[in-house]
């Protein structure tokens, strides 16, 4: 067969797969696909883990049969070095001409001047916005290898399998911000803000995810505090009624979520929450494996290409030394192949890969617990040994 443009088939990735129990589609169809992935590296480990990532996708095209065309683009610390803009036209151009956009990190020391008029992280904000990326995926689930290296129980810990569904465009993220008056009367403020439509997009698609996997959707707000809150509450628990009935669903205080984390993960399948407050659950949740180091994200919107990212930051303390885990962003570069790519064969051999390095004892320093660890490259390499 012919290789064929991958552009039809990015118009489907609206059409997600969710969770474990996703069967293949028809591969032939898929076969010789060539797609373009653009690459941004951003700072600090970034590059490092990116090229690791790049090395597994070319290795999976071999054995898939797939093609991929790679493009590296500027965003973050060092766009703003090289170009003055965290997030120059022409990555943006490129990332929406993509099919799919794999991402390292972006931010460090450097460029932390909180009175900075430009920052690096304006560069991942802005293409979450600039391509309406408003959903983000974090799916929790600790490898059974790795279960004592989380800093909980394994009693608690096992068998916990989250998929979080942050809002990635609203919220005090892209609320008007600014301050006024001198002193002790210098003030700054930061709008929290949501719309029906916001709300109704993202919790549509997490119960769609939650009807894949357990059939459970719990929504998180501080609707007892927080306008936006109750808006967001009465809106999520419309759509449940009106198009999920099926779903179980509950809703649950924030602060009462981040407890509910560390004492019974295990009770919870999907989770759907704002912005700001997935942020801070998901790097909460994110202990629960043992290392932020092990962990993917995806970022997608309505059907455009999305954007997938380890959500471990720029570990700007170990930067250039080629000790960083790359497994997340492999991970990372697997949720793609699933989600934008629709390539669940090529995503699970992937995921197999991984477990099967870490069944074998192999460890990077994150998640040794001070016992011999492979840097970088060694840990590429096993993966690479081990993808069939
Ligand atoms: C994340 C990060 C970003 C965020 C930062 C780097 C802007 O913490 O992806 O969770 O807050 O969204
Ligand atoms: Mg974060």
């Amino acid at each position: 067969m012919a290789p064929m443009a991958a552009t039809p088939f990015r118009r489907r990735a609206a059409n997600l797969s969710f969770g474990n129990t996703f069967s293949s589609p028809s591969l032939p169809l898929h076969y010789l696909m060539s797609y373009k992935i653009v690459l941004l590296p951003g700072d600090g480990i970034g590059p490092e883990i990116v090229s690791a990532a790049v090395e597994v996708l070319k290795k999976i095209g071999t054995l898939c049969g797939h093609s991929f065309t790679f493009e590296t683009h500027l965003i973050g610390g060092i766009a703003i070095d090289q170009t003055g803009n965290p997030l120059p036209d022409e990555t943006v151009a490129a990332c929406k001409a993509s099919d799919a956009i794999l991402l390292g990190a972006v931010g460090g020391p450097k460029w932390d001047d909180p009175s900075a008029k430009v920052r690096p992280e304006q560069g991942l904000l802005g293409i979450r916005k600039a391509l309406s990326l408003f959903a983000n995926l974090r799916p929790i689930k600790p490898f059974e290898e790795l279960l004592d290296a989380s800093p909980l129980k394994r009693e608690i810990v096992e068998g916990t399998d989250i998929l979080f569904f942050r809002e990635l465009t609203g919220d005090v993220y892209f609320g008007e911000s600014g301050r006024y008056g001198s002193g002790k009367e210098e003030t700054a403020f930061q709008q929290m803000i949501y719309s029906v439509g916001e709300v109704e997009r993202v919790v549509r698609l997490a119960a769609a995810a939650a009807r894949t996997r357990k059939n459970h959707l719990t929504s998180v707000d501080k609707a007892n505090v927080l306008e936006p809150s109750r808006l967001w509450r009465q809106t999520a628990a419309r759509v449940m009624k009106e198009e999920f009935p099926d779903v179980k669903y509950d809703v649950v205080l924030v602060d009462a979520m981040a407890m509910f984390l560390i004492q019974r993960p295990r009770d919870f399948d999907v989770i759907v929450t704002a912005n700001l407050f997935g942020d801070i659950l998901t790097d909460e949740a994110s202990m629960l494996p043992g290392s932020l180091g092990m962990l993917p994200s995806a970022s997608i919107g309505d059907g455009g290409p999305g954007l997938y990212e380890p959500i471990h930051g720029s570990a700007p303390d170990i930067a250039g030394k080629g000790v960083a885990n790359p497994l997340a962003t492999i991970l990372a570069a697997a949720m793609m192949l699933r989600h934008s790519l629709k390539l669940e064969d090529a995503a699970l051999k992937i995921e197999a890969a991984v477990r099967q390095v870490l069944a074998d004892g192999l460890r990077t320093a994150d998640i040794a617990r001070g016992k011999p660890s492979l840097n970088t490259k060694q840990m590429l390499d096993a993966v690479l040994e081990r993808l069939k």
